[in-house]
Parts: C-alpha cells; sequence; structure tokens
C-alpha cells in the first residue's frame, strides 16, 4: 500500500514513525487519545472544589463569607469609603443555607457584573501589583459555582453605582463555557444608594467554633478596625463596630521587581510590550532599573552591538531564547536597588493596638511594625501586635495575610513556625513551643504579593527572609511585653508586702504597747501611716489591680519576703540571619 491510499489517521502514524528515530523501527502510538479535549476552569474546579477550601460544609459557609467580605472591603478602601458591611447567614432547612453579604462600596457596573460572577478567573487585581485582598479573580465566582453545583440554586447580584439605577441579576456559570448563564436581569430605577449585595443559596453547616464565620468576622473586625460589621448569625446578632475614623494609607501600584521575574515571564513580557528597544523595556517596565544598570546587565548577559556596546536599542522582540536565559542570569548576579515600598499599607501601631482593644478588652496592649523586606523581588512588611490578660484567658493565635484572617493550616504557615522558633521564656513567657500564658498574639503580612501555599490562601509560605521578619516583630513586641509584666511582678510583690504589714499591723501594735507603754491604737495608725508612705505601688489599670488583688489573696500566706527577680531579656536573637530567597 502506498502513502497516498492511507487515511489521515494512519497516515499521521506512519509519518511519525518515519520522523522519530526513537522508535526504533516500530511503528509509534503517539496518536492523539480519542476524545482528548480543553478542560474548562469551570469544569476544573467543579470536579476539585477542595483545591480552593470547599472541602466540608462548616468551611464552605466560611470561604463564601470570607469571599464576599474581603471584596467588600477592597472595594470599599480603594474608594476611600468607610466600609459597612452586613452579613447574614440563614438556615433554610437542614444542611442548606441563605448567605447574604452587602456594602456600600463602588458597586459593580452593569456589564461587568454577569462576567464577573459567571468567570472564573476574572477580576481587576491580578494583572496590577498594589496591596489587596483578592489576586486572582476566582473567588466569588467559585462561590457561584459551589452554590449551584450543591443546591442548584442561581445567586443573586444586585448593585448600583450610584446613579440611580439598581441592578438585579440571577445568575449561575455555564461551566463547559465558563461563562454566565443569566437567568434574570432587571433594573429598578430611583433608589439612591451605592454598593453590592448578594444572596448565595448552598449547602454547608454552621457552627461557632474556632474555624468558623463568626471567628472570621470577629478576626476581621480586629485587622480592619475601621470598618462596621454586622453579622445576623442562625443564634442572633454580632455587631462589630467601628473602633476609629480613618482607613490605613492607600497603598501605590508598583511595577514588577526584576529579581522576582523568571524565564517564562520575562519571555511574555518581551513579546507583548510597546517599548520599541530593549533598554526602553527594561527602564520602563521595571522598577528600580535606571539606564546605566540596563547597560551593566545586557553586557553581563553579553546581549552586545558589533562594537562590544551593550544593546540598547535592539528590538525587544528579537532577543533569541538563549540571550533571554542569559539576562535573567545577569539579573541574579547584580545587585539591584530594593523596590519601592509605598505599594505597601501596614495597619500601623495605632490601627493594631486599637482593633485588640475593642474586639479583646485586655489588660495591656501593643503592637510593633517592621520596615519593609523583600522576599524574591517582592515588597513586605510584618507586623505583630502582642494582648495580654483582661478579657483574655486563654493562648489565641491570630494570623492575617493583607488584613485577611487566616484559619486553617496553621501548621504549615511560616507565621505559626516563627511563633514555635520564638524563645518567649526569654521575656518571662510561659510557653511549650507556642506561649501559653492568656496573651492574644496578632502577626500580619502586607505585600503586594503575598505567597501563599495553595490556592486556598490559608497558609503563608516560609520563605527564611519572612520567617526571620516575622521573628524579629514578634521578639520587639515581646520585649515589650516583658518590660510590663516585670512592672506588673514588682507591684504585685509590693502588694504582697502591703497586705502581710496591714494584716499584722494590730497585733504588732498591741506587742509594741506591751514593751514601750505607748498607745496601742496611735502604734496602729503609726505603722499604717509608714507603710502607705514606704511601699508605693505603681499606677495599674484597674484590670491589672484586678489580676494582681486576685493572685495576692492566694499567695499571700506563701509570702517569705524574697523578691522576684527582674527578668528584663536581653535584644532578640535571629539578626544575623542572612536573606536566602526561596
Ligand atoms: N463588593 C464588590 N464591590 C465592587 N467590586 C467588586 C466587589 N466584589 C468583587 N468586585 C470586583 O470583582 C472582581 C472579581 O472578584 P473576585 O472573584 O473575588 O476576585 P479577586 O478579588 O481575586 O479580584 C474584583 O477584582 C473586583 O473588581
Ligand atoms: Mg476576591
Amino acid at each position: 500500500m502506498g502513502l497516498h491510499n492511507k487515511s489521515t489517521s494512519e497516515f499521521r502514524v506512519l509519518a511519525k514513525w518515519f520522523i522519530m528515530p526513537e522508535n526504533n523501527g516500530k511503528i509509534g502510538t503517539e496518536i492523539a487519545p480519542v476524545g482528548a479535549r480543553e478542560i474548562s476552569i469551570s469544569e476544573f474546579f467543579e470536579k476539585n472544589r477542595h483545591l480552593l477550601g470547599y472541602d466540608n460544609g462548616i468551611k464552605a459557609l466560611l470561604i463564601i463569607v470570607k469571599e464576599g467580605v474581603d471584596n467588600a472591603l477592597d472595594a470599599t478602601e480603594e474608594t476611600r469609603i468607610l466600609p459597612d458591611v452586613y452579613v447574614k447567614v440563614e438556615e433554610l432547612e437542614k444542611e442548606k443555607y441563605k448567605i447574604i453579604i452587602k456594602d456600600n462600596g463602588p458597586g459593580i457596573k452593569k456589564n461587568q457584573i454577569p462576567k464577573i460572577f459567571g468567570t472564573l478567573l476574572y477580576g481587576s487585581k491580578f494583572h496590577r501589583l498594589r496591596q489587596s485582598r483578592g489576586q486572582q479573580g476566582l473567588g466569588i465566582s467559585c462561590a457561584v459555582l459551589y452554590s449551584q453545583l450543591t443546591t442548584g440554586e442561581p445567586t443573586e447580584v444586585v448593585s448600583s453605582t450610584g446613579d440611580g439605577k439598581t441592578h438585579r441579576y440571577k445568575l449561575k456559570i455555564d461551566v463547559k463555557k465558563n461563562q454566565p448563564m443569566i437567568l434574570e436581569d432587571n433594573v429598578i430605577e430611583g433608589k439612591d444608594w451605592h454598593g453590592l449585595q448578594m444572596t448565595f443559596i448552598c449547602e454547608g453547616t454552621y457552627r461557632e467554633h474556632k474555624q468558623s464565620v463568626l471567628e472570621y468576622i470577629k478576626q476581621t473586625a480586629i485587622s480592619n478596625p475601621y470598618a462596621n460589621i454586622i453579622f445576623d448569625a442562625p443564634t442572633g446578632r454580632f455587631e462589630f463596630k467601628r473602633g476609629v475614623d480613618k482607613l490605613p494609607k492607600e497603598p501605590k501600584e508598583i511595577k514588577p521587581h526584576l529579581y522576582g521575574v523568571e524565564v517564562g515571564i520575562l519571555h511574555r513580557m518581551l513579546k507583548d510590550t510597546k517599548a520599541r528597544s530593549l533598554g526602553g523595556f527594561l527602564t520602563s517596565e521595571f522598577s528600580r532599573i535606571g539606564k546605566t544598570v540596563a547597560k551593566e546587565l545586557l553586557k553581563k548577559a553579553e546581549i552586545v552591538d558589533d562594537k562590544g556596546e551593550p544593546f540598547m536599542m535592539i528590538s525587544p522582540r528579537k532577543l533569541t531564547d538563549s540571550q533571554v536565559v542569559s539576562l535573567v542570569r545577569a539579573v541574579k548576579e547584580t545587585k539591584l536597588m530594593r523596590p519601592p515600598t509605598d505599594c505597601l499599607s501596614p495597619l500601623g501601631m495605632e490601627l493594631i493596638e486599637e482593633g485588640m482593644k475593642k474586639e479583646l478588652n485586655p489588660e495591656f496592649v501593643t503592637a510593633v511594625t517592621r520596615p519593609p523586606a523583600v522576599y524574591r523581588g517582592w515588597p513586605f512588611q510584618i507586623e505583630v501586635g502582642i494582648a495580654y490578660a483582661g478579657s483574655i484567658d486563654e493562648p489565641k493565635f491570630m494570623r492575617f495575610a493583607n488584613r485577611v484572617p487566616l484559619l486553617y493550616q496553621s501548621g504549615s504557615c511560616a507565621i505559626t513556625k516563627s511563633i514555635s522558633k520564638t524563645d518567649w521564656k526569654r521575656y518571662g513567657i510561659q510557653s511549650e513551643k507556642m506561649p501559653t500564658d492568656p496573651m492574644a498574639i496578632f502577626v500580619h503580612m502586607a505585600s503586594v504579593w503575598v505567597p501563599f501555599t495553595s490556592e486556598s490562601k490559608e497558609a503563608i509560605a516560609s520563605y527564611s527572609i519572612i520567617i526571620k521578619e516575622i521573628k524579629l516583630a514578634l521578639q520587639e513586641a515581646a520585649r515589650k511585653l516583658s518590660i510590663y509584666l516585670s512592672g506588673i511582678r514588682k507591684a504585685q510583690y509590693q502588694a504582697e508586702r502591703k497586705s502581710i504589714f496591714e494584716r499584722y499591723a494590730h497585733e504588732t501594735a498591741v506587742a509594741i504597747s506591751e514593751l514601750t507603754g505607748r498607745n496601742a491604737d496611735e502604734i496602729e495608725a503609726d505603722i499604717n501611716e509608714l507603710v502607705k508612705k514606704n511601699i508605693k505601688i505603681m499606677e495599674l489599670s484597674e484590670q491589672a489591680k484586678e489580676r494582681i488583688e486576685k493572685r495576692t489573696k492566694t499567695s499571700i500566706d506563701e509570702v517569705s519576703g524574697k523578691q522576684e527577680e527582674n527578668a528584663e531579656p536581653e535584644e532578640g536573637e535571629g539578626e544575623s540571619e542572612e536573606e536566602k530567597g526561596d
């Protein structure tokens, strides 16, 4: 049989055999498998919803509320509106819930609503480098997908941008096409408001334990003390009032830094750029690259013209694959200026302390904001707050990334690792790896790109520079707590002494009176006066006084007059660790 008689598929097999020497004379079977077809991202996540965290009913309710509230806070902050967020979780029947999330943000334009809710990987935050809660454009459409998957119900979206028109949609996702399926679309005229309201109907389980909707909202109220949040839970209403009327400073958008750019990305950027020359490309598309550095990089990468000079004028599209690889290598060997850090918006000490005070009512609170640092070209900043005793009666560890509480996968998170690697005892704090004293530890990582360990954004990856920064912040905050605690210990010692003198003043006065013949009442008054004059107890908050009184009562009989050592610790450890990148 000649080749011309073959059907197309037989021809393909033969052709492959001819051009693939590794077949060693055998006819290969590398023919496209029957039935192979493209998979839409929606189909992928429909089958793999656990990758986004939807692996049980309790978590499902938490994630939907979290995606809605995170978006509400992003949208209000971006438009500099003090956030008012309303959340309702209502049980419709066993394991079936209605979730409503409403905000006072800018709303979404009519033509954008279907795409945002009906297309996975559609959003405004992925392609810009700016600190925000959302990144991928997956959050809210996945909530729509999960709802329709578990109950078959569409999601209702009501929105106004403040132009007097309210748009109301009911929609689902066409999973095969990853496109919206609009079931209802109407306009209500004349209502004056702006914002967004979503209603999901989904399967789930409502609980109020440590990893629940309620805990997420409580922690959100701490890390966003400028937000008003009302939560109507199946168990009743919870209100979280704002403690400050000031938003944190607005983060600026930045350009990528060459340290974080890999070969594949650089390739694509070179193809897509509007710059006509390689020099123009490097200086305009990356942060902190001036002409001199660009030339230095090209020289190192041996991208030079006929005269051996850096080839700044070459078209970016003309770079060969090996030149791109050399350029990335040259970047690694060159010391570049760090990226600018005005893209970061840390909360700051005042807001952290305010958030912890208003929600935890502690006896003592302190906070630390570290200077910005950089991992793989991405700027980031670590903040720590410690709240001690008061209404806190057991240790509590709170992790945040761009002000979003992280409630799952604590064990694999850089924050937990850093807390357990800190030597708490050195600061007079009881611990078994993690502190065991009644205190709340708040750790926040702010970054334009938080390195989460998975799509479900539950834990921060353990880059050594991130761990180092968290530890330094923890040590600084712990140092402040230890100074307070040693003051308290002194106060307690004085209170115990005072109490003992007062207790025995009468008996002592009687004894002295017998020896000296002086009036016992006068002697007792003198003793009390002396005690008052000589034993000074520092100014304490009501909570600290209460705590000390309680302790004094229980330990008074054991007091032997031995003063506790002042356990003021030395400088923190770990300062010598070097940035290792990844
Ligand atoms: N409450 C809201 N108000 C205004 N815009 C919103 C709101 N929720 C979502 N959006 C817009 O929808 C986009 C997609 O949201 P989402 O799927 O959660 O992805 P991401 O938050 O990762 O960008 C956002 O980028 C934002 O532009
Ligand atoms: Mg989002």
